[in-house]
């Protein structure tokens, strides 16, 4: 491994509990001997993502994602191997040797630690001033006029950036903390004639933002006072991407029965919060995007969309919903008389107004229609036919078939039309040319990953039963290794465990399965997990023989084939040499599949 000695490395996965490192990503439900939940890695509305107390695996029978807790952690947080061991470690405050890990451990990795420390200091300085300071008295009353309690303060960690060019610089000077890294994650700009730095916040009321496991990846300020721009943000860093994060997702408990409401602005969220609606995220102003959708989906199964009511909102609103549904999330969009955004609806009207808001809430395509009836009088003919003409639009776009009936139905029934009469016109909508079949429209394949698992055929299936005995029999390890290599194994990820537990076995260590993941690519570890989480009817003793013949049988029969092809085309070119040495092999090969199949008469004739 180089990075870490096994030693520390299996301290740290004896202190861990995969099941309660993965609860923390995933709500994981109590199912026989293992755990099960919705797969982080792939959408899917029913579980199949186990996680076995008992191997400290999980295993994804959807997609084939496996591994061992810090493979989960390498894939969820997009970490090296190193890194993962480092985040564990940090967790349970295991100290590593640091001069390994400072020689070792990629600078890029490094930088960031140091730049969401900072950042957490930030947030103390700026929250320190808030509440503690002279200073800070401007920004509690502004908090105050709006509404917002100390306790929420607290909660959201909120802060106030003094207004002063160097108050958070000669804060962190005086702790020795380097300037240029203040730079990079924006809380500082260089002045332009190079000599020196100013705070980028100024004046302003703090909103730390947090990533889902509470690092401090940025800020957003508003300012007091009058003045441009109102928000002002942290700039894209190598720790802060407005697009990939929600504000407050990291105050969201995961469970796919519950709503997750969607707001835009950081002020409609605390208000929320503060108000009981604590399943409340900001999308950060900007129009949500695929990767905030994604991060959503990890916590829920059904999201509340409450943008602001102008033009800006409503629009955000509609590609919001098709974003949000794309990804399989139930979508719905709140509505909001006479205020222009949560905010000041809860401030208006009271939580109880809100609640009865969320639960007449409609379902994104009812939300679409009802747009389209919104100032057309459906009385009048005219009013109908224009409201028609939406309607047909909004319902030939609706991509799932059964779906699209349901509706095609509710505005045949509600316009009191005949559904004949509207299928017609959306045939015409969706194939203007002829009046063929619906196509179905492109549907998103949830679980594009199954093409990636392999067909389990005679041989692939013998392969990995035979690593699962290599790591689960004892009995059976000398055998394998005697009368098979690593190369007989055909398939690909197959043959890269082989290779490992080969060596492991030769080099006569223990062969122990949570140690054999720490050395395998993400894909293999997959492979692995499947091999152990699965139940492959091993049935006893005698059936090792027939395991490592099918799989030398099956190499054999590859190898012969493929040498057939090579001497065809070695003879096509006149390659003499070539073709002698390559019907040697061929022989060679042939008889050891004779040898092979004579063995089995024998056998069969004997019992
Ligand atoms: N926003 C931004 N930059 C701006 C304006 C807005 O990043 N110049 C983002 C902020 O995340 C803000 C959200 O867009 O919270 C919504 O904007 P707005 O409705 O103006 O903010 P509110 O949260 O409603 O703020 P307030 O109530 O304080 O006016
Ligand atoms: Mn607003």
């Amino acid at each position: 491994m180089g990075f870490y000695s096994e030693d520390i490395i299996s301290e740290i996965r004896s202190s861990t509990d995969i099941v309660e490192i993965i609860s923390q990503y995933v709500s994981l439900q109590k199912r026989g001997d293992s755990y099960v939940g919705l797969c982080p890695f792939h959408s899917e509305k029913t579980p199949s993502f186990y996680v076995s107390p008992e191997k400290q695996l999980f295993y994804c029978f959807g997609c084939g994602a496996g591994g061992n807790v810090f493979t989960f952690l390498m894939k969820k947080e997009n970490l090296k191997f190193p890194e993962a061991v480092r985040l564990l470690a940090d967790r349970l405050n295991i100290t590593l040797p640091s001069s390994e890990y400072d020689k070792n451990v990629s600078q890029a990795f490094r930088q960031k630690r140091e730049q969401l420390r900072l950042n957490k200091m930030a947030q103390d300085y700026y929250h320190n001033i808030l509440l503690n300071t002279k200073e800070g008295i401007r920004g509690l009353e502004y908090l105050k006029k709006r509404g917002i309690t100390l306790e929420t303060v607290e909660r959201f960690r909120l802060g106030y950036a003094p207004p002063l060019w160097d108050g958070l610089i000669r804060h962190f000077r005086s702790m020795g903390v380097d300037l240029e890294t203040l730079v990079k994650i924006g809380l500082a700009i260089a002045k332009k004639n190079g000599k020196g730095f100013y705070d980028r916040f100024r004046d302003r009321i703090m909103f730390p933002i947090e990533d889902a496991t509470k690092n401090v990846i940025g800020f957003g300020g508003r300012i007091i006072g009058p003045g441009e721009p109102k928000y002002l943000n942290s700039p894209e860093s190598p720790v802060f991407s407005k697009g990939e994060n929600l504000y407050a997702i990291s105050a969201i408990k995961k469970n796919p029965e519950m709503e997750i409401i969607v707001v835009e602005g950081y002020m409609d969220c605390i208000s929320l919060h503060q108000s009981g609606f604590t399943q409340t995220v900001a999308s950060l102003g900007t129009a949500l995007t695929r990767m905030q959708a994604k991060l959503l989906k990890n916590y829920t199964g059904s999201v509340i969309l409450a943008y602001d009511t102008d033009s800006a909102g409503q629009a955000a609103t509609l590609r919001g919903m098709e974003i949000l549904a794309k990804e399989g999330l139930n979508v719905k969009v709140l509505r909001l008389p006479e205020a222009k955004d949560p905010d000041e609806f809860i401030r208006k009207k009271g939580a109880e107004a809100l609640r009865q808001q969320l639960s007449e809430a409609l379902y994104h395509i009812d939300y679409k229609l009802y747009l389209a009836k919104k100032g057309v009088d459906i009385a009048a003919p005219a009013g109908k036919i224009k409201y028609i003409k939406m309607a047909l639009k909004i319902l030939s776009e609706i991509g799932n078939e059964v779906e699209r009936e349901v509706y095609i139905q509710k505005v045949a029934s509600e316009l009191n039309i005949p559904v004949k009469a509207l299928k017609d016109e959306i045939k015409k909508n969706r194939f203007p040319d002829n009046g063929l079949k619906y196509k179905k429209s492109p549907r998103r394949d949830n679980n594009k990953e199954f093409s990636k698992i392999l067909p389990v055929t005679g041989a692939y299936k013998a392969e990995r039963m035979i690593i699962k005995l290599l790591i689960e029999n004892e009995e059976a390890r000398q055998k394998v290794v005697e009368n098979l290599v690593p190369s007989n194994f055909l398939n690909e990820k197959t043959r890269k465990i082989a290779d490992l537990l080969f060596e492991m076995i030769r080099s006569k260590k223990d062969v122990k399965a949570n140690e054999v993941f720490d050395h395998l690519d993400q894909d293999t570890s997959s492979e692995l997990s499947g091999i152990l989480m699965a139940n492959l009817d091993f049935q006893g003793e005698g059936m090792i023989d027939s395991l490592i013949e099918k799989i030398k049988e099956n190499y054999l029969k590859h190898a012969i084939n493929q040498v057939r092809a090579q001497i065809q085309k070695a003879e096509a070119v006149g390659e003499r040499e070539e073709t002698t040495i390559l019907l040697n092999t061929y022989q060679k090969l042939k008889s050891q599949m004779n040898e092979l199949k004579a063995t089995r008469n024998a056998e069969k004739g004997g019992v």
